[in-house]
């Protein structure tokens, strides 16, 4: 359920039609619900409210922003972070640094360092190299970092290849059959307390299965490190759930993978962690779009809008869909392709999409646009970035300012020894 839906003819963002946010702030334009992200955070919880304690991180990386993530700081969501950068949001954000996890195949010196200062919940470790590197600067600082152990179970989560983490030859975590081992050598570091397992096989996943299998492993893992002596008492079991991008489709609810993770983690006796994101952000941002012209094609014509592949990178980067509709729709439909102005054939959104007619300066939107949208943008073929809006009943804030492609151009400089 979101809060994008046409009322007389007009789609509106909660109580906002899209044409004054246009107006307003210009296009393209991302503009998220905070109804919806309530919601969805609700939905979330409410799927796991028959665990003990859960702690739910928000995966930074599938929106950044920071009235998003206060948004979900309200609703007493900790953050899943991946870098310095992602960590220092999170905080600006409200997010208490008890509630902040580290993951991340690549944390660099600065970055454990700055975890450690900023005393974060848990360190999602993903190496031996990095467990004793972290242990070296925590032992320097006269502190102790609490850590789970990222192992990879070689299972696969039968999603898009470049969003699948937990393959064997995928580079995160460490192999399960090592896990044991290199877990009982970094619990013997003075600087870390070696706390529990983490876990995360992919994103979009469309079916349980493969997550049931891989909680299964872990539990196994559980057993067999309590049994050789060593203290268990967290898993992170991820994110991954997958969110519908076709009206119509039909993915696991939250509630069935919460009554899923009750099931297979009863015996468990640890604070199950979790770390969602496009399940809480997803569908509570479109990507508003007017359009440019409609170009006759051979076949069919090409809708130009001017929203690109820099913008939303999704359908270039993994063929994603994303449902493209009218803002006001006259009922009419045709069979076109969806481009942008880049130059690139993958600057292609969708081909033989049956979709509203449009013409020249109309608006539109690509739905479920809310996570790993405006965060993936870029400024390839030197446009800006985009602007990002929150909506709240009937009022709405831009919430990033659109960064002109003469503002990116400012940070650069030509050497004056080239002349
Ligand atoms: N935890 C870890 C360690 C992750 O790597 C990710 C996502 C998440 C949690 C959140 O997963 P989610 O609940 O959102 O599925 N750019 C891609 C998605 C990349 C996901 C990367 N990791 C896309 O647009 O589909």
């Amino acid at each position: 359920m979101d809060h994008f839906q046409l009322r007389d003819g007009v789609l509106y963002a909660e109580d906002v039609p899209m044409p004054v946010i246009a107006e307003d702030v210009g296009t393209p334009v991302y503009i998220y619900s905070r109804a919806t992200l309530v919601r969805h955070a609700r939905v979330f919880r409410d799927a796991l409210s028959g665990l003990k304690h859960p702690h739910i991180a928000f995966a930074v990386k599938a929106n950044p922003n920071l009235a998003v993530l206060r948004v979900l700081a309200n609703e007493g969501y900790g953050a899943d972070v991946v870098s310095g950068g992602e960590l220092t949001r999170a905080l600006a954000a409200g997010m208490k640094p008890e509630d902040i996890v580290f993951s991340g195949v690549g944390k660099t010196h600065a970055e454990l360092q700055q975890g450690l200062e900023e005393g974060i919940g848990q360190f999602n470790i993903e190496s031996e190299e990095e467990g004793y590197e972290l242990a070296a600067i925590a032992r320097r600082m006269g502190k102790r970092a609490a850590c789970a152990l990222r192992v990879n179970p070689d299972v696969d989560a039968r999603t898009h290849e470049k969003i699948s983490t937990g393959k064997r030859e995928n580079k995160f975590g460490v192999p399960l059959d090592k896990a044991q081992e290199i877990y009982t050598a970094l619990a013997g570091e003075d600087g870390l307390d070696m706390r529990g397992i983490a876990i995360h096989i992919g994103s979009q996943l469309a079916d349980l299965e493969p997550l049931e299998t891989a909680f299964g492993k872990v539990g196994e893992l559980i057993a067999a490190l309590r049994a050789g002596g060593c203290t268990v008492t967290h898993a992170d079991l991820g994110g991954g759930l997958g969110v519908p991008y076709k009206a119509g489709e039909e993915l696991p609810q939250p509630a069935e993978y919460g009554a899923m993770v009750e099931r297979v983690t009863k015996d468990w006796d640890v604070t199950l962690m979790f770390e969602p994101g496009r399940v809480i952000a997803g569908n509570a941002g479109v990507l508003l779009t007017r359009v440019i012209r409609v170009k006759r094609g051979i076949e069919r014509p090409f809708v130009v809008v001017d929203a690109a592949m820099n913008d939303l990178a999704r359908p270039a980067m993994y063929g994603a869909w994303h449902d493209f509709e009218a803002v006001e729709p006259t009922g009419e439909k045709t069979i076109s392709h969806i481009v942008g102005p880049i130059c690139e054939t993958g600057d292609t959104f969708a081909m033989d999409r049956e979709c509203d007619v449009l013409t020249a300066d109309d608006l539109a939107v690509f739905r479920t646009a809310g996570a790993y949208g405006a965060t993936m943008a870029s400024s390839y073929n030197s446009r800006g970035f985009v602007a990002e809006v929150l909506v709240d009943g009937d009022k709405y804030a831009v919430v990033a300012d659109r960064i002109a492609a003469g503002a990116i151009m400012d940070a650069e400089r030509v050497p004056d020894w080239l002349d």
